[in-house]
């Protein structure tokens, strides 16, 4: 009869040796693969006696699972060895530059986008949102909008249908409803930048049903309209990149704001290109005033003690007079040519020290 504790001893000594999982599979099969020399032992149980049987059946059984045990166990070890042999030879050095010609590029929203932000953060304006489904009470009657009022059908406003009151959502106009989510949101001093999505129904050459916006709002015992002036030319020079612009502000209408300005600056249209700051051109890039104090009070400020300035201005428009971009539809048709053409690298975070375009 089979010494069990030598076949044991010998199929334990060749799991041991074997040194890759493949001569280990080898050991499996011959020990207990279906003709391996435990399933012969196995098979000898068939023609025992009843007692033998009993007596050999538990050993045979005990033979053939420690044997699969120690297989597993051992597959393991070799598998986390080749692992570690792997992680310890084969290193990726992150600080490699990446191939050129990197695929996919910066939409010029994005890239504008980025750059006001870069520009607004280091005067000390944090970033707020809002929805792009707006109730009207934020849209427009908070914002000094009356019932009724004829500035409200001057927005082309997109109404959702309304709901079981009656009440009907919009999608908001203008990035001027998150003035008031900001300033019911936390006691001033506020300085925020709101850039967003907006939508009108509109469609041209420089009008888009979906478009965007940049506001800016500042709330305190103290702001006043100079400074309103000194940041918004503080801004100019920075994203035209230019050393000096020469803006005018002219009296306009807003229901938020009193008083009410559109801003123009100098620039030159003559030569087919778009100087900013010298010439006899006038462009309009934005309008602005002093929190009106109604809307202070729809917020539960008291006017004689706050006061606030707030501007708005359209993000596409900013892109296309930078980047020289002609027609705005091209902007939303996804055509992969003209992101080939006016999109920015991927590795280029806007930023003042840098420069913000290059
Ligand atoms: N919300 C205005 C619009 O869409 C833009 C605007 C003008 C925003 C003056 C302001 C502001 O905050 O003070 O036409």
């Amino acid at each position: 009869m089979t010494d069990i504790k030598a076949l044991e001893q010998e199929i334990r000594t060749a799991i041991e040796a074997a040194t890759d999982e493949a001569s280990l599979d080898a050991v499996r099969v011959g020990a207990i693969g279906k003709k391996g020399s435990v399933s012969a032992l196995m098979k000898t149980l068939g023609k025992m006696s009843p007692e033998e049987r009993q007596q050999n059946g538990p050993l045979f059984n005990s033979l053939r699972d420690g044997i699969a045990t120690a297989v597993s166990a051992k597959k393991d070890a070799l598998h986390n060895a080749a692992l570690d042999a792997r992680l310890a030879s084969e290193k990726v050095d992150v600080t490699l530059p990446t191939r050129p010609l990197p695929q996919g590029s910066i939409h010029p929203i994005t890239q504008v986008t980025d750059e006001i932000i870069a520009i607004f953060a280091d005067m000390g304006f944090a970033v707020a949102e809002g929805p792009d489904i707006e109730t009207d009470f934020y849209n427009f009657t908070a914002l000094n909008f009356p019932e009724g009022h004829p500035a409200r059908e001057m927005h082309d406003t997109f109404y959702m249908t309304p709901d079981e009151e009656g009440a009907k959502k919009v999608l908001r106009t203008h990035t001027s409803p998150v003035q008031i989510r900001t300033m019911m949101a936390a006691e001033p001093p506020h300085r925020v930048i709101i850039p967003g999505r907006t939508y009108r129904c509109d469609s041209d050459q420089t009008h888009t049903p979906m478009f965007h916006q940049v506001e800016g709002l500042a709330v305190d015992k103290s702001t006043n309209m100079g400074e309103l002036k000194w940041v918004l030319e503080q801004f100019c020079k920075a994203f035209f990149e230019v050393e000096a612009v020469e803006m005018k502000f002219r009296p306009s209408y807003f229901p938020f704001t009193e008083p009410s300005m559109e801003v123009d600056i100098r620039c030159d249209h003559s030569g087919g290109e778009l100087k900013i700051g010298e010439g006899d051109d006038w462009m309009e890039i934005l309008g602005c005033g002093m929190v009106h104090p109604n809307v202070l009070r729809n917020v539960n400020l008291d006017p004689d003690i706050y006061q606030g300035w707030a501007f708005g201005m359209g993000i596409d428009r900013l892109a296309m007079l930078k980047y020289g971009i002609p027609d705005l539809r091209d902007f939303f048709a996804a055509d992969l040519r003209w992101l080939r053409h006016y999109g920015f690298s991927a590795l280029d975070m806007p930023n003042l020290a840098t420069g913000l375009s290059r």
